[in-house]
Order: structure tokens, then sequence, then C-alpha cells
């Protein structure tokens, strides 16, 4: 809250945003993107909120040359929030069908991975994308474990919450995606892994998204090796918690993962694995 008393009858009308501020603004933030940048440019006029629904519902540049796919992932990701089976947005959900269907019309082999899929939305929005492939979700269906030292303070507050149910995530399949052949593997990342490990050959899509340091630390080393010349890591918390962005950047750095990150919305972001030349 902001300490600077108000004059007194100052107007109750919520200030004007001047195009030159929102310029200069822009202009003083180049690393972020532009939705970011315009978005904190219009939040102290609370205007943040219904425009960042807006652009998130709206379609990125390349859902444009694909509105029947973009359309049907909208209203797919609709009928998934309203049923309690995600708490992703729409850009991010759409993202993940996205990246899937690159894998089936580029032939990039593997498995479709959701690590940290809570009731199974984000791994239903996968398997629309490419409905034949093996799914696997993972998830401890405990919610979130207590965050570790490389987790922000405000971390805490979540232990123990998010609370899914693997009962939901076979629901969500039987009314979204009935063919899709789908694993679901309950318990804590570090015993569900070394189970599932062996049954799981090759990955084209791995969705990261358990939150925490050592959870994206632990589904990076065990999983990204086995991910395929063509396909994606995507990171769901990346610009949402410390933690996520720095398991991230240390295990990029730690083996040479050049390839740059792409933004999908303000919290996550993916990469491609290069195809050898
Ligand atoms: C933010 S939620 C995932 C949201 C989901 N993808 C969706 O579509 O809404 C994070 C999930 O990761 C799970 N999780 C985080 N760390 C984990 C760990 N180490 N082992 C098992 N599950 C974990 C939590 O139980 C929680 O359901």
């Amino acid at each position: 809250m902001s300490s600077r008393a108000e004059p007194r009858g100052a107007s109750t009308l919520p200030p004007v945003v001047s195009i030159r501020r929102l310029v200069a603004a822009i202009e003083d933030a180049p690393r972020l993107s532009l939705p970011r940048r315009v978005g904190r440019r219009l939040r102290p006029i609370g205007l943040d909120v219904p425009l960042g629904r807006l652009y998130d519902t709206a379609p990125s540049r390349s859902e444009l040359a694909r509105m029947r796919e973009y359309r049907h992932a909208v209203g797919l990701w609709r009928h998934l929030r309203a049923g309690g089976y995600t708490m992703i947005d729409s850009r991010r959900a759409r993202a993940l069908s996205r990246l899937a269907r690159a894998c089936e019309e580029e032939g990039v082999a593997g498995a479709l991975l959701d690590c940290g899929c809570f009731n199974g939305g984000s791994t239903v929005m996968m398997a629309a994308g490419a409905p034949s492939r093996d799914v696997w979700a993972f998830d401890s269906f405990e919610g979130l474990p207590a965050p570790g030292p490389n987790d922000p303070e405000r971390a805490h507050d979540w232990t123990g919450r998010l609370v899914a149910s693997e009962e939901k995530v076979r629901e969500a399949f039987r009314r979204f995606a009935p063919s899709t052949p789908l694993h679901v593997v309950k318990g804590w990342f570090r015993d569900s892994f070394p189970v599932a490990l062996p049954q799981i050959d090759t990955v084209g899509l791995l969705h990261v998204d358990g939150d925490w340091y050592e959870s994206v630390k632990l589904t990076l080393e065990t999983f990204e090796p086995r991910v395929q010349a063509g396909g994606f890591v995507v990171i769901d918390d990346y610009g949402a918690w410390e933690g996520a962005r720095a398991a991230t950047d240390e295990y990029r750095s730690a083996q040479s993962i050049t390839t740059p990150l792409v933004e999908i919305d303000r919290t996550a972001t993916y990469w491609r694995k290069p195809v050898a030349a």
C-alpha cells in the first residue's frame, strides 16, 4: 500500500495513461516481453487483470494461421477449467496442445509427460494435440511438498495445498480423451520417477509443473535427457517461482543447453531440442 497521502479533494478517477510514459516504461525495461511491460504499466490503474484475461484468450501469432485448432483448444480448456481439472490459464494450456501437435506433425517420437498433473487438465491438453500417444501423468495427489532453501519464503504458504485426485485425472480422460493410452503414476517424484523411467524410452513433450526447485530439478535430470531432437521442454513456473527458474537455469547451464527460451505467457516458457544438422 502506498504511504503517500492523497491531497484533500483529489479526484477519485483513475489517472489517465500517458502514451509517452507508457512508451518510456516499455523502453526502460528492455528484458521483459512487450505484454509484460504493458501489464506492469497498467497495474496501478487496475487494467492489468481485465486486459490480461483478454490477452490470455486472444490467439497468438501462430494460432492465427490455425483458427480451427485454436477454437477447439479454447473450448476444451474452458471445459477443463470449469470442471476443476486444471488451474493453468488458456494460453499455457493451448501451448501444450500446440507443441504436442507439432511433435505429431513433424514426426518427433516419444511420449507426453506431465510432471505435476494436478487433476489432469494439462495432461488432457497435451493428449488433445497428439491423441494416439502414450501420456504419463505424475503427481503426489497429496498436494505440494514443502519447499526447500532455494525457494522463496512465500512458497511455504503452499505446503500441502493443491491436493488433487487420481480418479479425477481418469475422469478427465474418460470425458475428454477416451482413447488416449494413459498412465497415472501416484507418489512423490523421487519415488515414482525411478519406477516409471524404465518404461519410458523417448519423450516428445515434457511438461515440468512441480513448482519448487527440487521438483523441477529432479524432473529435468530424470527426463530431459530422453527428450528427442525436435521435442519440447515446457517449464510452467519459470516466471512465477524463483526456485523453478533457478533449477532450470542451472540445468541448462550444466548441460550447455543454449537453445533460446520461448515465452508462452508471463509465467511459462519452453525450449525445443535442436535437430542435428
Ligand atoms: C501447480 S500444480 C500443477 C497444475 C496442473 N498442471 C494443471 O493443469 O492445473 C503442481 C502439482 O505438482 C505436484 N507436485 C509438486 N512437486 C511434487 C513432487 N515432488 N512429487 C509429486 N508431486 C509434486 C503437486 O501435487 C501439484 O498437484
